[in-house]
């Protein structure tokens, strides 16, 4: 079974970079340096970046980078995608060189999400040092966050994640967008470290290729500082503040430049997986997320 280890970046697309990177810094409270290959890299902890933007003619996701433990951990995730039949390609060097790692392999999920498996990421252990007096975000061995990727067909490509991929099933979610609408599917995923979900799956295709995608802070004051940016920036809220019912993240939706959401979020629960047993919850929050905010 291929042993992931976190989420360690991802990868989007934006028409302007800097539209990017004055979010980056005055709304997310993170740094920003120019990567090499091109693009921006987006700095929240010790590692030179965790988000990768690249300048292209659409807004959107492109992918998510999934770290695996060391060379052997390569080798053997790739002899098993091989052996399954999945197709997969090499990252060339000015690739890995970009994304800093030793070795990548890329390969799509049956809904058509990019993922990549890499070992040996790159950095100069430099300080976190925010523009907004963010203390820290909440990193290390539980990657950057979260990440939530449609899946239209989602028999499949829940079947591929957790088969191929190996990702453990944290909770499931039977979503009503309303009282009469038959159910959407959402499945929540762990890899190997305590965070509740690093990705999860929603059964409805998204134009920009992403749900959302979270980051966690350690307070909540951070959370409430992070809202008053957004609003003096005028970025459009999504959800309004509120607390997950499942991993009991405190969190407010807003866009980003590249059309999807980004939850920030305070207290995300860190689970036992010997400990844990999978459960259905029927509403998304104990309070709040009123996502309707986002269409108006
Ligand atoms: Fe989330």
């Amino acid at each position: 079974m291929i042993d992931i280890r976190e989420l360690g970046y991802f990868v989007a697309q934006a028409e302007s970079l800097k539209g990017w990177q004055d979010y980056a810094e005055q709304v997310l409270g993170m740094m920003t340096a120019d990567a090499p290959e091109g693009g921006l890299y987006v700095k929240m902890d010790e590692r030179p970046f965790r988000m990768l933007i690249v300048e292209g003619s659409e807004n959107g996701y492109l992918a998510s980078g999934w770290e695996l433990a060391s060379e052997d951990a390569f080798a053997a995730a790739t002899a098993e995608l091989d052996e399954k039949g999945v197709a997969w390609e090499a990252g060339d060097a000015a690739l890995c060189n970009q994304r800093g790692v030793q070795q990548l392999a890329i390969l799509r999920d049956p809904a058509g999400n990019r993922h990549e498996l890499y070992w040996g990421h790159r950095s100069d252990f430099q300080p976190f040092v925010s523009p907004q007096g963010v203390p820290r975000f909440v990193t290390g061995e539980m990657g950057l966050g979260h990440t939530v990727l449609p899946a239209p067909n989602f028999d499949e490509t829940r079947d591929f994640l957790k088969n191929v991929l190996g990702f453990g099933l944290s909770d499931i979610m039977n979503h009503k967008p309303a009282p009469d609408a038959d159910p959407l599917r959402i499945h929540f995923m762990h890899c190997n470290n305590a965070r509740h979900h690093s990705l999860a799956i929603a059964e409805f295709p998204v134009p920009s290729g992403c749900v959302h995608v979270m980051v966690e802070v350690d307070s909540m004051s951070q959370v409430g500082r992070a809202h008053d940016r957004r609003e003096a920036h005028n970025v459009k809220l999504s959800a309004t503040l509120g607390e997950h019912l499942n991993d009991k993240m405190t969190s407010f939706y807003m866009k980003t430049p590249s059309g999807f959401d980004l939850e920030y979020g305070y207290g995300g629960l860190q689970v036992d997986w010997d400990e844990h047993s999978a459960f259905e919850f029927t509403r998304v929050s104990l309070w709040g997320h009123d996502f309707t905010v986002g269409q108006q």
